[in-house]
């Protein structure tokens, strides 16, 4: 039996193989164009390595991954899977042609795939991710496993293949994985804003401070609570110099639709604490530039899938076609409703080379 606090973890991490579902079978739908080739790595390890992590059994395992994959998305969570992670991989290349040499730290980054694309595209970049320990070794474990992960990484030839078979094995895996360019870091966030400080700007040695930095938070910072979620962003506008911000999270608008997304979640036992806290656009702005001194841009998701701001062209009218041909969607209200609680944030402070203007008129509240 888990104690309620690490069943409460154990319920957070398990998001993770929510949103990867949702990526195979937008991807697997053909929303992304190409296939996403490194997927396929992540599920096999989970499907191999679910049933020794802590709170699951063989049998319980199988039955999670069973739910996760077995049955089709609606085409409005596809269209959404799509638009987030096309609009973060957008804000990324722009980040990464303007300042040409940085770094990018994905927080929570789970199984999320777009490290490997990334580091495959861009030879100037260097990636981390961090995440809990146990979810940083199901993704190592593939990494260890396939030559597709290990070439993205630039993982030298000859790295040992672990095969994990029980879960005493997979408690005792040293979590973490670090190439020249990339670092998988095992570490709870909450010590960024609880612990000792100095403790915690140990786990992030792979930076380099001085570097112009984007953090990527994609529906993370969402799971911790309101005074975590400030210590978080605060720990790395200190940490960093030239720190940039690209949060992705979903927001209550205190309307109906929020509370039924709250008594969802909190039906699956998840508590989604800074939804409330930070209800709109306009608190999170007052956050972000008041509190913790960035410059903040913001829209949510209706704007950039095009359903409630005309012309902001976040998509090319080829590409509306494109993703429109691939799956009938009648319910545009109800996708639109939907979007407009999940917010896209950008944030900068003493950057050096400013956030490209085309997009930061794309993230005005005030064009709404
Ligand atoms: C909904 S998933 C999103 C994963 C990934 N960012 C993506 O978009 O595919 C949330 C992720 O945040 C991670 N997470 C939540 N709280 C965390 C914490 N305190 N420390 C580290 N990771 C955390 C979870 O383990 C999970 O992988």
């Amino acid at each position: 039996m888990l104690l309620p606090t690490a069943r409460q973890d154990k319920l957070v991490r398990a998001t993770d193989l929510d949103a990867l579902s949702c990526k195979v079978c937008a991807s697997t739908k053909g929303y992304f164009g190409e296939k996403d080739r490194f997927l396929a790595p992540l599920v096999a390890s989970y499907k191999s390595n679910l049933q020794f992590c802590d709170g699951y059994t063989a049998l319980s395992a199988e039955r999670t991954l069973r739910a996760a994959f077995s049955t089709a998305k609606f085409p409005l969570i596809n269209r959404g899977t799509f638009l987030r992670t096309r609009a973060l991989d957008m804000v990324v290349d722009r980040f990464v042609l303007e300042q040409k040499k940085c770094q990018v730290l994905a927080l929570g980054g789970g199984s999320d795939t777009r490290a490997f694309r990334v580091l495959e595209k861009y030879s100037q970049v260097k990636y981390m991710e961090v995440d809990f320990p146990e979810l940083v070794k199901i993704k190592k474990l593939a990494i260890l496993k396939l030559e597709i992960l290990q070439a993205a990484v630039g993982a030298n030839e000859g790295i040992d293949l672990i095969e994990v078979t029980s879960k005493e094995e997979l408690r005792d895996m040293y979590s973490d994985f670090v190439t020249e360019r990339y670092a998988l870091v095992g570490f709870d966030l909450r010590l960024c804003s609880k612990g000792d400080k100095a403790q915690a700007a140990a786990a992030f040695l792979f930076l380099d401070p001085s570097l112009p930095t984007l953090i990527i938070s994609e529906c993370v910072l969402c799971y911790l609570s309101p005074g975590d979620f400030v210590g978080v962003l605060r720990f790395f506008g200190d940490f960093l110099e030239h720190p940039s911000l690209i949060l992705f999270d979903p927001m209550s608008l205190g309307d109906g639709f929020g509370h039924s997304m709250v008594s969802n979640l909190s039906n699956r036992g998840i508590d989604l604490q800074t939804f409330q806290t930070f209800p709109t656009l306009e608190s999170r702005q007052a956050l972000l530039e008041e509190q913790l001194g960035f410059s903040a841009y913001l829209t949510d998701m209706a704007a950039v899938g095009g359903f409630s701001v005309p012309d902001l062209n976040w998509l090319s009218q080829e590409e509306v076609q494109r993703i429109s041909s691939l799956e009938m969607m009648d319910e545009v209200e109800e996708i639109t409703l939907m979007l407009r609680h999940y917010s896209l944030i950008y944030g900068e402070k003493n950057q050096r080379a400013h956030f490209p203007e085309e997009l930061q008129w794309k993230l005005q509240p005030k064009y709404k």
